[in-house]
């Protein structure tokens, strides 16, 4: 297990959410509410980037299809998308925001 620094707090000043290679995979980074998540950023249904569609109430739409995933948890929300997305713990370490990949 480590503890991977990925972006900023100040890096949703624009969205989010947002993208970041780290580890070898591709990640999405949500800021809600003041709490930050993050999941894998690829789509599970046709392989699109999470972190180029909108996050709604707590939910990632998809950009292609407009699939739903819950953000805290990955789990998908039904047709067009049925398997669940990795999710990864996150911390923060002042303005350092920082994923746990094993
Ligand atoms: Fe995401 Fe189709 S690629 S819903």
């Amino acid at each position: 297990m480590a503890w991977h620094p990925v972006a900023e707090t100040a890096d949703f000043a624009q969205s989010p959410v947002i993208g970041r290679d780290c580890a070898g995979r591709r990640l999405a980074l949500y800021c809600l509410a003041g709490r930050y998540y993050a999941t894998a950023d690829t789509c599970t249904h046709a392989g699109a980037r999470l972190s180029e569609g909108e996050v709604v109430e707590g939910f990632i739409e998809c950009p292609a299809h407009y699939g739903l995933f819950e953000i805290a948890t990955g789990t998908a929300q039904g047709a067009p998308v049925c398997r669940d997305l990795a999710t990864y713990p996150v911390r923060v370490a002042g303005s350092r925001i920082e994923v746990e990949i094993l």
